[in-house]
This record gives structure tokens, C-alpha cells and sequence, in this order.
């Protein structure tokens, strides 16, 4: 006995198979035009992007809209690599090109950024996250630059350094 479901699917299969004639890499093409932006975002939010480089963003618990994304802190990260800004995306997208993107966001970089991340991230959702970010255009203020180890800091910044690790974790 077939359920409804069955039955629509056994009517629907040949009508689909008919109503898409292009190739698989076609349409996988067409897909990835059209959507880019929407795949940008989404990969943005999902691998964390805003939560380093949105001021505010955890603290909202992921509610500030698009156009305050991605702006880079001021707030730095303090650890033995001296002091890291997470980088303002929105002004840096808009003075490169989506192939050096390619290249940046896949080259070692000061710690917390999870650039091995990154760089184990397909092409194609590397250009996506350039196109949305550049698509938001240019806002806020370049971040600080790095600030060696030993060298005096003159912005809040946060320790990262762990605490209270037993001898062995030493
Ligand atoms: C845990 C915090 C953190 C997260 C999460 C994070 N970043 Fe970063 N990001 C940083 C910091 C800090 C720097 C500065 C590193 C440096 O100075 O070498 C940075 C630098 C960068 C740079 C380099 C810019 C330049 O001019 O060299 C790019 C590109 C970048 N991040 C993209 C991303 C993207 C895309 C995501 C999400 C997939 C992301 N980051 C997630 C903290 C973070």
C-alpha cells in the first residue's frame, strides 16, 4: 500500500527529470551564481567570522544586522604572538582582488584567527564569503595594527593566555 507521499513522488520524479536538462556541473554552476551572496552569509555566520570581527555580535547573541557586520575590532588579543586585531573585512575586501582573497585568507596568521580554516575551505566558498562581504560595501575604521611581543599597548585588549594549567599542560 503506497502512501500519499509514494504516490506524489512516483508522479513528480519523471516531471523533474524532464524539467532539468542541464548537466549536474551546470547546474551546480548556475546554483553558485545565483546564490553566492546567500552562501557568503551563511558560511560568515557559520564559521564564525562575526564573532571575532563583528564588535558586538556575541554580546547581541548573533542579532546585529548585515551592515554592522565585519567592521574589525579595536579590541585586541593578547598572547605570546603580542598583540592581534581582528581585521576590518569590509574595508580590506574592497582593496583586493576575489584571486588574492584566495591567496590572504589562506597564508599563516596571528593567533586567534583560525586560518587553517580557512585554508582547508573549498574555492568556491572562499569566493562566496569575498563576494558577500565585498556586496555589504565599505564600513568603519581600519583595525589596529599588531603590536609585537614586549612592545607597549595602547588599546583594551583581551589576555588569551591560559591560566592555572597544571604542571604537565605547562
Ligand atoms: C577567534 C577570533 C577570529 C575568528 C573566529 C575569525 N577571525 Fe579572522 N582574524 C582574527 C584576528 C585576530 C586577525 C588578525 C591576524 C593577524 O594580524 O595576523 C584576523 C585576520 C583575518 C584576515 C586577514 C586580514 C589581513 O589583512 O591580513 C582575514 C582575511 C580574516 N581574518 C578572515 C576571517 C574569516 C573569513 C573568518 C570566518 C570564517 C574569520 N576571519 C574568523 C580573528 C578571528
Amino acid at each position: 500500500m503506497k502512501t500519499t507521499l509514494e504516490r506524489a513522488a512516483a508522479l513528480l520524479l519523471p516531471i523533474a527529470l524532464f524539467a532539468t536538462p542541464l548537466s549536474a556541473k551546470d547546474r551546480d554552476h548556475d546554483d553558485q551564481r545565483q546564490n553566492a551572496y546567500e552562501r557568503g552569509r551563511y558560511l560568515v555566520i557559520a564559521g564564525g567570522c562575526n564573532d571575532c570581527h563583528t564588535p558586538g555580535y556575541a554580546e547581541s547573541a548573533g542579532t546585529l544586522p548585515d551592515y554592522q557586520w565585519l567592521t574589525g575590532n579595536p579590541v585586541g588579543f593578547q598572547g605570546p604572538w603580542g598583540v592581534s586585531y581582528p581585521v576590518n573585512l569590509r574595508l580590506l575586501v574592497q582593496s583586493i582582488t576575489e584571486e588574492q582573497w584566495l591567496g590572504y585568507v589562506r597564508s599563516p596568521m596571528l593567533p586567534p584567527m583560525p586560518w587553517f580554516n580557512l585554508r582547508d575551505m573549498h574555492d568556491r566558498d572562499l569566493r562566496a564569503i569575498y563576494r558577500f562581504i565585498r556586496a555589504l560595501g565599505p564600513a568603519g575604521q581600519p583595525a589596529p595594527e599588531p603590536v609585537a611581543p614586549g612592545q607597549p599597548v595602547n588599546t583594551p585588549y583581551i589576555d588569551f593566555m591560559p591560566k592555572n594549567l597544571p604542571a604537565a599542560m605547562q
